[in-house]
């Protein structure tokens, strides 16, 4: 088993979102989507890991592993619960959150946009509404006014391809419609928010005398490829499946008429998709995490590599990886391979947020799929650490991967599917 060493300017971190671990949301879309009783085991996102509860304690957690920076994101519905009715209460909470993670040596990458909206804007159509980016970016510069001098570094959307196939074309997420024109509209709309944020923060910034910041948008990717590769009908639909799901996006997003539109190309990383129509599929027989999702190393390189063609210039930040392993029994497995293999690619990869730090509310899977590097009790709210979590944090204080981590990694199993 091969040791490995991440080069002097990688660093290790944690992501998160507010709606996966606040608790507090009753007045986002989420809240409303779990009433209507669309999450699996019934989780209530209103609580979440009752994070806001347990600030110090998952702080300290974070610094005790080691971790220096730390994704995580904003609860629009609560900055702004009602249209045009900004919250200095909860301005002030972001504040104090960040402020904490600072005293504990911890920077934030802050997300201004993950899946969730506010109900009074999801009633007007979301983003298909007119004037919906105007909204987006109203709240974007309430956000970054507040708290500019204390952020260095933006998501300004996350995963727009996923929010929207999962809320307007597999009808699982909000609003739950099946219409591939409003999916494909929504992706354009948010291409905009994301360019039009991108110019707003760095003026905001300039404006008020603060560090350039570090702008980008964290985009889903996944490795495609043909279920059967002698499949000419598999083949095509490979082709039209990436760029419709994430070539084109990237495109757009990054590059649009005048960019480039970011500082760093963000990268959320999963799985492997297997085409023989246009949707999702895996190839049998491969490893697969407990989710069904391909376990697939190489891809995270694949994906990284299409992102860096596009802006060679620009530093890489996997702004997610991980996988659902219920019993933290592959997780190490995992890890030691996506690592290997980005640190083996010599691409400039500069960041790995690990997705997900506690254990935390999966959207429509709620409690029953396990991302955590830290195991989260439902009922107690007790965090314990987990071995793949001890790993996370010898990774960090090797600054690398061991020979004799990496054997206790290899003695990890996979499922297959
Ligand atoms: C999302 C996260 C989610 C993770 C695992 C990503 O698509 O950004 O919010 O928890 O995948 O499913």
């Amino acid at each position: 088993m091969k040791a490995i060493r991440f080069p002097e300017n990688f660093a290790l971190g944690a992501a998160s979102a507010a709606t996966q671990i606040d608790g507090d949301c009753r007045e986002s879309n989420w809240y409303d989507w779990y009433l209507k009783g669309r999450i699996k085991d019934n989780s209530n996102p209103d609580i979440a890991t009752d994070h806001r509860g347990h600030l110090e304690e998952d702080t300290r957690l974070m610094a005790e592993m080691g971790i220096r920076h730390y994704r995580f994101g904003l609860e629009w519905a609560r900055l702004e619960p009602r249209e045009g009715e900004f919250s200095e209460e909860e301005l002030q909470k972001v504040r104090q959150e960040i402020t904490l993670l600072r005293q504990n040596g911890i920077e934030v990458l802050l997300t201004l946009h993950h899946f969730s909206n506010p109900m009074w804007f999801e009633r007007q159509g979301g983003f298909l509404r007119s004037g919906a980016v105007e909204r987006y970016l109203a709240m974007v510069e309430y956000a970054v006014r507040g708290l500019g001098d204390l952020v260095g570094e933006y998501v300004t959307v996350n995963e727009p391809n996923v929010y929207a196939f999962c809320g307007y074309l597999g009808g699982g997420f909000p609003p739950g419609e099946c219409n591939p024109l409003h999916a494909l509209r929504i992706m354009k709309v948010l291409g905009e928010c994301h360019r039009r944020a991108y110019r707003l923060i760095h003026t905001i910034h300039a404006e008020m005398g603060w560090p350039e910041p570090k702008v980008g948008f964290a985009a889903h990717m996944r490795a495609f490829t043909p279920y059967s590769a002698r499949n000419l009908w598999h083949c095509l639909a490979c082709r039209i499946s990436e760029y419709l799901f994430q070539t084109r996006i990237n495109r757009t997003y990054l590059l649009g008429n005048q960019g480039p539109y970011a500082e760093f190309l963000g990268l959320n990383y999963y799985a492997r998709t297997a085409t023989s129509g246009l949707g999702d599929g895996t190839l049998p027989g491969v490893a697969v995490n407990d989710l069904g999702w391909e376990i697939y190393p190489d891809g995270i390189v694949e994906c990284c590599r299409k992102l860096h063609a596009l802006l060679p210039q620009l530093p890489i930040y996997i702004t997610e990886n991980g996988t659902a392993d219920n019993h933290d029994s592959f997780r190490r497995r995992y890890l030691y391979e996506h690592l290997k293999a980005l640190t083996e690619s010599g691409l400039p990869v500069t960041r790995y947020y690990h997705w997900c730090f506690v254990d935390n509310f999966e959207w429509l899977e709620g409690f029953t799929a396990r991302f955590g590097l830290i195991h989260f009790d439902p009922v107690t709210h007790r965090r314990t650490v987990k071995k793949s979590g001890e790993f996370y944090a010898r990774m960090i204080a090797e600054h690398g991967i061991t020979e004799q981590m990496a054997r206790e990694a290899a003695g990890e199993e996979y499922h297959y599917g």
